[in-house]
């Protein structure tokens, strides 16, 4: 469970994030993609090559998606209600694969501002994305 302070330090990972959605959600796919190349199954219909502009354009609206649930933090089950449909329903991705997203998002983040991501902030962050996880593969059965 996201406490008070979880919710300030994920608010604070944001506001260094905001501008640069596109760029840090690109890095993230790229990276999820080579690390964890059985993610690539989900997107037969991509360009996967480094400097996609398909991926530039995935990874700003996953981005994007995760801003809309650090400005919803206390209601994370109704902001993502639509995504969990289609993640669910429609793309029926393998909850596992949540996990290989959080972490390269989390090494993402790290490498652009070391400094921001201190033990604590890496929990509250950490705990944030597995709690985005667990409602978008909410409705699988
Ligand atoms: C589509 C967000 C995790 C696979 C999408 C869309 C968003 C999104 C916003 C566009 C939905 C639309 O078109 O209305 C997220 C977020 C995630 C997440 C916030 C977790 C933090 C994953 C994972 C996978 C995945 C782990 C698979 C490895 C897909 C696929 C599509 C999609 C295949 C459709 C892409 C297309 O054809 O355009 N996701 N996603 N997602 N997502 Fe996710």
């Amino acid at each position: 469970v996201l406490n008070a302070c979880d919710k300030a330090n994920v608010k604070a990972v944001w506001n260094k994030v905001a501008a640069h959605v596109e760029e840090y959600g690109a890095e993230t796919l790229e990276r999820m993609f080579t690390v964890y190349p059985q993610t690539k199954t989900y997107f037969p219909h991509f360009d996967l090559h480094h400097g996609s502009a398909q991926i530039r354009t995935h990874g700003k609206k996953v981005l994007n998606a995760l801003g809309e649930a650090v400005n919803h933090i206390d209601d994370l089950a109704s902001a993502l209600s639509k995504l969990s449909d289609i993640h669910a329903q429609t793309l029926r991705v393998d909850p596992v694969n949540f996990k290989f997203l959080n972490h390269c998002f989390l090494v993402v983040v790290a490498i652009h501002h070391p400094s921001v991501l201190t033990p604590e902030v890496h929990v509250s962050l950490d705990k944030f994305l597995s709690a985005v996880g667990t409602v978008l593969t909410s409705k699988y059965r």
